[in-house]
């Protein structure tokens, strides 16, 4: 079976923040982020009060998961902070060996990466900056800073995803703020992959 993709041109909209067209659009609240969090009780306790904050949202392209092609897209991650810990993407694994990058366009934060060994890379990102993210090494986004976190990604259409690796057993790192510094420390809940 043969799928013709044909060229087209993509808009990176800097002002509005979205990618037109885009096949897909996500905003992932705190209701969704909660199991991926070092502290739920700190979510427990903001979502008990009836708030359900959107924590990040992403526009994606994807021009069909053939092998060969590339996805690419925005992800908008908003200040905050669920306790100590500051808002964050959820992160994964790829399924494939495909690696990643994000090109930072606004704000600042950390690209956090771990592989299936344990060993974890973090790269701190402002706009301008590139983060290349190996295959093998899972990823998860972080903003620390006080205005919203940018940045354009891409990676090969066929790499898949799994967010279960990282919601079973977390980031061995985490990235909180203490005495209004950026901590990296390790994850009170990590259990490694070994276990
Ligand atoms: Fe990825």
């Amino acid at each position: 079976m043969s799928e013709t993709i044909e060229p087209r041109k993509i808009v990176i909209d800097l002002k509005k923040l979205i990618v037109e067209p885009y096949t897909r659009k996500k905003e992932v609240k705190l209701s969704e982020l909660k199991d991926y969090c070092a502290y739920p009780e700190d979510a427990e306790k903001i979502l008990a009060k009836g708030e359900d904050p959107v924590i990040y949202e992403y526009y994606e392209y994807t021009p069909t998961e053939k092998p060969g092609n590339i996805n690419f897209g925005l992800t908008i991650i908003y200040p905050g902070k669920i306790g100590k810990e500051y808002y964050m993407t959820k992160g994964h694994f790829h399924e494939k060996d495909a690696a990643e990058f994000y090109f930072c366009l606004k704000g600042k934060g950390l690209l956090l990466m771990q592989n299936k060994l344990g060993e974890v890379a973090t790269i701190e990102l402002e706009p301008g900056s590139l983060g290349y993210v190996p295959p093998g090494w899972g990823h998860r986004t972080i903003n620390t800073g006080r205005g919203k976190f940018v940045f354009f990604f891409a990676y090969p259409s066929d790499a898949g995803h799994d967010y279960m690796l990282v919601k079973e057993k977390g980031f061995a790192k985490i990235v909180i703020e203490e005495a209004k510094t950026v901590k990296i420390i390790d994850n009170p809940r990590y259990q490694k992959l070994s276990q």
